[in-house]
């Protein structure tokens, strides 16, 4: 077996890890887990630290980790048929049992469902789908996509565009020329204080009509955004904003994307975040809770009324010009039909209802009064808390500061527990697997505290 020693040599010596400091990894001065096993809400590392896991990896672990239903189920299917193609009309019984568990689960109206691997590649898919639709229609114009500042939609060169933080675009040339940006639905970060959330949801409308008519509504195809900011924040919707933005689209004729690569298959205590919201999809993205990431699948979700112009564009064009090697691996569908079988035999999105508005209540109790705690706010099972300077007039701290890294290296080294220092502000967020008890939540929010008092007093 390798040391330590030689593990982090190889490991700085050859590894690109994403979202890192490439330099500072490459001398040694970032820190470098490896990480060894992993069982409930727990992972482990080579050198023996047993971390609560309150991030669930990047919020995809939902089931928890080490469940042999799904080990076994993927074990089973690479001894019986590692790998088969999908394309010109070929399956395998698990992806074709999959497809059907997922719309059975879907919001009303949605019609079929394409696999992919991951959330960034099938964000790509559904704006291919998008601008397909559209040609089909016959209105090449209209193909620019609005997505929402501190929206995070994947790292490609499309799926990046419609990131809406500033790290995503920075030295990569993107946004691409078809994406545009609108407000984020965060009240927390309004411009204007006095504003109540009433007219901050009005004003969040009226913004997206301006750009819409000052683009041209003939040349907006489609608007794209999570039911919960996450990455952005974990910022959920003030009330009303989904019914208020579903209007303006719909007066424009402009296709709406729910992305719920986080939302999809419980994180709000709701199968998907489109039904708790009351959002009409055309397009759902899915991903991490399709598996729980036992292995890489995602997928688009294509509503009835797209459906029909794809049909129709086959049909005047051939064969759709779209899919990928891996599209619906039999290994990664064998994990998701596994997978939504144990949350349902489970009843694990009850207890992400349940533990996580424990944990939100006891994180407000805990933290509500510190006078430098700005926001807690969650839904379902996810939570943050938003550090600022000053309360009464919601003044941020300099972000060369780097508060919420050091709550979140404090909350690691103090009490091993994992909350994530979320990009674009002073925010520590945490998004545990579903199974999470009510003792852990409170492991969770008496960590959080220390490590407040550790870094701020
Ligand atoms: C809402 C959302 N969409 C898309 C993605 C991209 O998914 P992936 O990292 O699997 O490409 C993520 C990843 O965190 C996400 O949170």
């Amino acid at each position: 077996m390798l040391t330590n020693d030689q593990l982090d040599r190889w490991d700085r010596e050859n590894f690109f890890h994403p979202s890192t400091h490439l330099a500072q990894h490459a001398r040694g001065v970032s820190p470098s887990r490896v990480i060894r096993t992993a069982s409930g809400v727990h992972i482990e590392d080579r050198d023996g630290n047993r971390l609560l896991d309150g991030f669930a990896g990047l919020y995809c672990v939902n089931v928890g980790y080490g469940r042999p239903e799904i080990a076994e189920a993927i074990a089973e299917q690479a001894k019986e048929l590692a790998y088969y193609h999908a394309y010109v009309g070929h399956g395998t019984e698990a992806s074709i049992t999959l497809a059907q568990m997922v719309l059975e689960r879907a919001p009303k109206g949605m019609s079929k469902v394409y696999f992919g691997l991951g959330g960034s590649d099938a964000n790509e898919t559904n704006i291919k789908l998008v601008w397909y639709y559209n040609n089909i229609l016959g209105r090449p114009e209209k193909k620019k996509i609005i997505s929402r500042w501190r929206g995070y939609h994947g790292s490609g060169l499309m799926t990046g565009s419609l990131t809406g933080l500033e790290l995503f675009h920075k030295k990569f040339d993107l946004p691409l020329v078809q994406v545009k940006h609108t407000i984020a639905p965060d009240y927390f970060r309004r411009d204007d204080l006095p504003m109540s959330e009433a007219e901050f949801v009005a004003h969040c409308a009226s913004e997206l009509e301006a750009q819409i008519l000052s683009e041209g509504p003939d040349t907006v195809a489609a608007f794209i955004g999570e039911p919960v900011l996450g990455t952005g924040g974990i910022v959920p919707p003030p009330e009303g904003y989904w019914p208020a933005i579903q209007a303006v689209l719909d007066k424009y004729d402009i296709l709406l994307i729910a992305d719920e690569v986080v939302t999809g298959f419980g994180r709000l205590g709701s199968m998907f975040g489109s039904d708790h919201y009351g959002i009409r999809p055309d397009l759902i993205t899915i991903a991490k809770g399709l598996t729980s990431a036992y292995a890489p699948l995602s997928g688009s979700i294509v509503g009835d009324r797209m459906w029909k112009v794809l049909e129709q564009g086959t049909d005047e064009n051939g064969a759709i010009g779209h899919g990928w090697t891996y599209s619906a691996h039999p290994i990664g569908a064998a994990a998701g039909v596994a997978n939504l079988k144990l949350i349902d035999s489970l009843g694990l999105i009850d207890n992400a209802a349940s533990v996580g508005a424990y944990l939100n209540e006891a994180m407000k109790a805990a933290l509500g009064d510190h006078p430098n705690v700005g926001d807690i706010r969650g839904e379902g099972m996810l939570c943050a808390v938003e550090f600022v300077e000053d309360r009464a007039d919601r003044r941020f701290f300099d972000p060369a500061r780097k508060i919420g890294p050091q709550v979140s290296a404090a909350l690691l080294s103090q009490d091993k527990v994992i909350g994530r220092a979320m990009p674009q502000g002073d925010i520590l967020g945490f998004a545990p697997p579903f199974c999470l008890t009510r003792e852990e939540a409170d492991l969770i929010v008496g960590a959080t505290q220390r490590a407040v008092e550790t870094v701020l007093g």
